[in-house]
Formats: structure tokens, C-alpha cells, sequence
């Protein structure tokens, strides 16, 4: 096999006395679709937002495309962030500007083009994601399916090798979560990114993985395709996709 996009090892992060990552190790293949479930407060986002060199590690390491990031200077991690599209938990759109400016923040932060350049990709993201025309409205009009729908086209105009999405159909009804699932289905395809998915949507988790791992006590476990979970004698893994609250599982 390929060298991973990304390689997490043996990862350990505390808040104060709060021990959150105690040691994942996961290597992310390029193209792949990982999708990490796991339970409120787990750590996932805390898992991701290492990934993408928001936080620091207490001990391990990061590797992406074969170089480690965590002690990388402030001038080269910046290479690295550009690789990098983030759909944030919630879609966090900039209530304030309109969705333009909203697709335009980081497009501006990070590339040098003219501003038709610019008018042009915002069109074009934004036709990817079925809402051409909406560059004048303001967040607060749109639906949340819409909302989230502008959060992937403001990631995808990076053009990122690698997408985050922590949560992309939290909040959303049965329908609209089954569209964005399969709008991230065709943003693999078109852009062929390799993308990390947070989510406790299993649906969402069956459609969009290549494979799924669970984030539960600070590890990664059970690691496996669609077949696999759906199949896992684990009892931790089979409560959490089964949604019971007997079982091992301790909140
Ligand atoms: N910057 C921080 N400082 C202190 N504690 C933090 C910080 N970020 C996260 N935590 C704590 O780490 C734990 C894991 O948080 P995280 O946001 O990763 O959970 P999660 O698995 O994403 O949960 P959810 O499914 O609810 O989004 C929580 O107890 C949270 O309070
Ligand atoms: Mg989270």
C-alpha cells in the first residue's frame, strides 16, 4: 500500500488533569473517506483540530505526506494549513458578510487572485453545491441544509487535498442529511480529496466511509469497512451503532 496522507501516532493530549487522547495511532490513505464515530466529549474534535495543527500535542506525532507537522515552524506550517478545507462543526458561517465574502475569507487569505478569478470560483463552488445565484444573501436567510451546503463550497474553493467535516448533518432532517451525504460522495469524486469525517449520523457514516474507527477512551478502535461495523462483535461498536444505552459504554 501507498504511504498514508496522514499518519496519527500515538497521539496523547490532557486539558489540565482531563486526559482526552491517551494514544491513537490511524494512518488515512489518500483518496480515502475516514469516518470517526464516537460519543459526545469523546475528543473528536480535539482529534481533528490536531490534524489540521490547531492544537499541540502532549507526546506523538502528526504526519502528513511523510513530514511531521507538530514541530514544524510558524512559516511552514502554513504550506501545510493550505492543504487543508474544514468544514467546522455547526458549518460556523461569518454571520456578518454575505456568502460570498464568506466563501472569499480564506480565498483571499491564502491565494493571490484577481477578482474575477475570485467572482469566478465563489460561482463555481457554489453551482457544486446546487445553490447557484446566493452570493448576495446574508447566512441568516438560508435553511440549514443550505447553511451547511455554503460551509463545503467555502472549503472545497482552497481546493484542499484534505477535507475535514466535523458533523456535517447534525441538526439536519433525514432528507437533507441524505443530500449532504451525497454531495460529499461527489466532492470525493470530483476533487478526489482525501477526507476525514467526524459524525454520529450512522447512516451518514455508512454512505460516505471507505472505512470507520471509534474514538472511545482516548483510542481509536475497530477499525474497519461498512461490513465489518455493521458486523463487529466489539460490544462498545455494536452499542454505539445500535444507539442503546445498555451496554459497557460509560457516560
Ligand atoms: N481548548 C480546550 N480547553 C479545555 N478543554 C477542552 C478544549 N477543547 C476541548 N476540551 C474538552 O475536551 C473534551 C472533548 O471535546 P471535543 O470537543 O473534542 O468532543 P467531541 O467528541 O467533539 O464532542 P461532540 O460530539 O459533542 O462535538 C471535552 O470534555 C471538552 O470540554
Ligand atoms: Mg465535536
Amino acid at each position: 500500500m501507498n504511504e498514508p496522507k496522514i499518519k496519527i501516532i500515538n497521539l496523547h493530549k490532557s486539558f489540565d488533569t482531563k486526559k482526552i487522547l491517551t494514544g491513537v495511532n490511524l494512518d488515512i490513505y489518500q483518496n480515502e473517506t475516514f469516518v470517526i464515530i464516537g460519543g459526545s466529549g469523546t475528543g473528536k474534535s480535539v482529534l481533528i483540530k490536531h490534524i489540521v495543527g490547531l492544537l499541540k500535542p502532549d507526546k506523538g506525532d502528526i504526519v502528513i505526506d511523510g513530514e511531521s507537522i507538530v514541530n514544524m515552524e510558524k512559516s511552514e506550517i502554513i504550506k501545510f494549513v493550505r492543504k487543508f478545507g474544514y468544514v467546522f462543526q455547526g458549518a460556523a458561517l461569518f454571520d456578518s458578510m454575505n456568502i460570498e465574502k464568506n466563501i472569499r475569507f480564506g480565498l483571499e487569505r491564502f491565494y493571490d487572485y484577481s477578482e474575477e478569478q475570485m467572482r469566478d470560483i465563489v460561482k463555481e463552488v457554489l453551482s457544486r453545491v446546487g445553490l447557484e445565484g446566493i452570493e448576495k444573501k446574508m447566512p441568516s436567510e438560508l435553511s440549514g441544509g443550505m447553511r451547511k451546503r455554503v460551509a463545503v463550497a467555502r472549503a472545497i474553493a482552497l481546493k484542499p487535498e484534505i477535507l475535514i467535516y466535523d458533523e456535517p448533518t447534525t441538526g439536519l432532517d433525514p432528507v437533507l442529511s441524505d443530500s449532504i451525504s451525497n454531495l460529499m460522495i461527489k466532492v470525493k469524486k470530483e476533487y478526489n480529496v482525501t477526507s476525514v469525517v467526524i459524525t454520529h449520523d450512522m447512516k451518514n457514516a455508512y454512505k460516505t466511509a471507505d472505512r470507520i474507527g471509534m474514538l472511545y477512551k482516548g483510542e481509536i478502535i475497530g477499525v474497519g469497512n461498512k461490513e465489518e461495523i455493521m458486523n463487529t462483535d466489539n460490544p462498545v461498536i455494536k452499542q454505539f451503532i445500535e444507539g442503546n444505552s445498555e451496554g459497557p459504554i460509560e457516560f
